[in-house]
């Protein structure tokens, strides 16, 4: 329990994200909704809270929903979960309100898990993401997979990305790759002694364990490409084929099956060196053709995936790619005159489409040039007493340090033309 001391500060586990790193964070999120817009993909929102139902379909095995799930009562006694990823409530909202399909949908959201937080591992975490539900054509899994590849290397500028592919195959594929598996695991009971259990409830759990002293076994596991029914298999053919016409290159990992219960055929991952082996994963996803049904909705397929914006911000910083952008401002008004001044004309540079910026209070006009570079200001307005009472202000240009007087009426269109002509 947190101490007096303590309860004024984040949960363990949760952050803040202050100015200039949050100023990152919308860099990173509008170069995600750019890319997304530009597939095909809408924004989604939805609530942060789920009827537990929903979120219980991430799979009754599964980490996420056995140990790690932030769920309560509300005061009209619903049995509620907080979110723990974005799949489950896209697949919840398209079986409620039955849109046209293809629906092609991009979200950014916080998720919650009751981890135990190390660096890269947090309690909330952050998700882009996109989903495509109603298309069951293979080559949309290249498409989506292509999407999150050119975010990491175009936008972002990461070079050491690798990207791994597996195919959990068709419902028929699972059923016979389960009882081989289950078979295997019984021969090491001995080995997985409590998780027997868990096995036998669902035997492709074991193979996310990260549990060192299960590596040997867990490597010598039977292959589910080894079971893939003759349509699973040409699905997965296309999806690699697709993969290199695009110049994607990618790992084959046989026991990539994914933390989630709810992944049918193509399942992929984005992996970093540049994070720990336990928490390496900077996206991923894959198909969960049942997941609609299982909410109620008609049979639909679905594929998508989610990239962890902490996660991949990190391995940002050990690449030295995707800094904070620069403070940048148009204008900055120093005032000498005090009153009122000040407050008009950059209020009027807003007016026009500017962005304005000044100090408070009464600072030393060399204070306020300094604070003008701070911002990133490209034009100071000086508004002096003199000038001013001759209808004039003095405008400075700061990289060239040139300084000219305009009349203190036409300053903000002035200034507005100035920039518009300096873009254009
Ligand atoms: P996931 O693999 O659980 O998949 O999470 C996606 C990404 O979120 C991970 O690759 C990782 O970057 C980040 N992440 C997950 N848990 C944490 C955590 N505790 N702390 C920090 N980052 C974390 C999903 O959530 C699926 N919904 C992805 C998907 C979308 N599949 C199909 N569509």
């Amino acid at each position: 329990m947190p101490g007096d001391r303590d309860v004024f500060r984040e949960p363990l586990g949760t952050h803040d994200v202050l100015p200039p790193e949050s100023e990152r964070w919308q860099a990173f999120v509008t170069a995600f909704a750019t890319r997304a817009r530009r597939a095909g993909f809408e924004l989604v929102v939805t609530p942060i809270f789920e009827h537990i139902e929903v979120v219980q379909k991430l799979g009754s095995t599964t980490d996420a929903v056995r140990k790690e799930l932030y769920d309560f009562t509300d005061k009209g006694g619903r049995q509620l979960a907080l979110r723990a990823d974005g799949t489950a409530s896209v697949a919840r909202a398209f079986a409620q309100h039955q849109p046209a399909t293809p629906w092609k949908v991009w979200y950014v959201a916080p998720n919650f898990r009751y981890e135990r937080p190390q660096k890269g591992r947090y309690r909330q975490h952050w998700q882009v993401g996109v989903e495509a539900l109603g298309v069951d054509d293979p080559t949309i899994d290249v498409e989506v997979i292509a999407l999150a590849h050119e975010f990491y290397r175009d936008d972002l500028g990461l070079r050491q990305t690798r990207l791994l592919v597996n195919s959990m195959g068709d419902a028929e594929t699972r059923g016979r790759y389960r009882e081989v598996l289950l078979e295997y695991w019984n021969a090491h009971a001995t080995l997985l002694g409590d998780e027997m259990a868990r096995a036998e409830a669902n035997p492709l759990r074991v193979l996310d364990s990260k549990r060192a002293d299960w590596q040997d076994m867990i490597e010598t596991a039977p292959q589910i490409g080894d079971y893939l029914t003759k349509e699973s298999a040409a699905d997965f053919e296309t999806v690699q084929e697709g993969l290199h016409r695009l110049g994607i290159s990618f790992e084959i990992a046989p026991r990539l099956v994914r933390g989630l219960d709810y992944y049918t055929g193509t399942t992929f991952e984005f992996q970093s060196d540049a994070l720990d082996a336990a928490q390496n994963a900077i996206g991923g996803g894959g198909r969960y053709d049942g997941l609609v049904e299982q909410m109620g909705g008609r049979p639909t397929a679905g594929i998508g995936f989610g990239i962890g914006i902490e996660r991949v911000l990190i391995v940002c910083d050990a690449e030295g790619v995707f800094a904070a952008p620069e403070p940048a401002i148009d204008v900055f008004v120093v005032d000498t005159v005090g009153g009122l001044a000040g407050l008009e004309l950059v209020s009027e540079l807003r007016a026009v489409g500017l962005s304005a910026e000044r100090s408070y209070g009464t600072r030393s006009m060399k204070k306020q040039w300094s604070a003008a570079d701070r911002a990133g200001a490209r034009w100071g307005v000086l508004l002096a007493p003199r000038e001013l009472a001759d209808g004039k202000v003095g405008v400075k240009h700061l990289a060239t340090g040139k300084q000219i007087d305009v009349k203190r009426d036409e300053v903000a269109a002035w200034l507005r033309n100035k920039e518009e002509s300096d873009q254009s």
